[in-house]
């Protein structure tokens, strides 16, 4: 039986997500700092619901101590994230970028933190995290493609981030498969539905990497069609 933790699972990606997994035969931690929110949407999937705000060191620890306590863990999926107003460089300060470094890429560190020892007790550990194309450098800087018109700047570079991180963990951890990943321009709150896509469209690649088992790729980059340029 494989268990499965995913961040921010209460609505939109995660929640498919979830809910996939769930009918997959995995052993579901529905995370969400919102007890209600949280409380619905488990038990709508028949997940288990763990409190996690990621922008919290005790929340955090609390979240690792409780999966532990219950038997483990083998697949961490770091979704949750914000993505804010969409502010140019003219007036993007240092107070726009902090909230969503704080959440988008000191979250995911804390969570990957928290969670490693258990991780490590997996016989076949995986990580997903949860990028965005607007991470990728290379295409924000490519003429042409849909994220070079996307003029915000703490969001991608949040996302650039998240996918250092990516690289970074996947050398150190070579036991562990640790990907990021691209689900697509999505239809959810993050985005006011202005996404093209369903999460049922979105989700496709989160679970797909969730999935990969020990044999599958590390320190990669995808979206549903494939590999993506850092
Ligand atoms: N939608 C897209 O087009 C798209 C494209 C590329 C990448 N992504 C990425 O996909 C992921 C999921 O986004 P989404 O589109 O599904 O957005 P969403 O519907 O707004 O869901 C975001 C989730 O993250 C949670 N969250 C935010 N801050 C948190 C915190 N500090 N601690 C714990 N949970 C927190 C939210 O909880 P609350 O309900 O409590 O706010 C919510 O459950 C994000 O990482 C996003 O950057 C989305």
């Amino acid at each position: 039986m494989t268990t499965t933790l995913i961040t921010g699972a209460n609505k939109g990606l995660g929640l498919e997500t979830a809910r996939r997994l769930v009918e997959a035969g995995h052993t579901v931690y529905l995370g969400s700092r919102d007890a209600e929110r949280g409380r619905v949407a488990a038990e709508r999937l028949g997940a288990r619901l763990v409190l996690i705000d990621i922008t919290d060191d005790a929340s955090v620890e609390a979240a690792a101590k409780a999966v532990e306590a219950d038997g483990g863990l083998d697949v961490l999926i770091n979704n949750a994230g914000i993505e804010g107003t969409v502010i140019g460089p003219e007036d993007s300060t240092a107070d726009v970028l902090r909230p969503l470094f704080e959440t988008n890429v000191f979250g995911t560190v804390r969570v990957l933190h928290a969670f490693l020892p258990l991780l490590k007790r997996s016989t076949a550990p995986v990580v997903v995290n949860v990028s965005s194309s607007l991470g990728s450098t290379t295409l924000v800087a490519t003429p042409g493609t849909p994220t070079h018109g996307y003029p915000g700047v703490a969001y991608p570079a949040s996302k650039a981030a998240v996918n250092m991180i990516t690289v970074q963990y996947a050398k150190a951890f070579p036991d562990i498969r640790i990907n990021a990943v691209e689900p697509g321009f999505t239809a959810t709150d993050l985005n006011g539905h202005r996404g093209t896509q369903t999460v049922e469209e979105g989700a496709e690649i989160i679970v797909r990497m969730a999935r990969i088992g020990s044999a599958g790729p590390t320190g990669g980059y995808f979206d549903a069609a494939g590999s993506l340029p850092w």
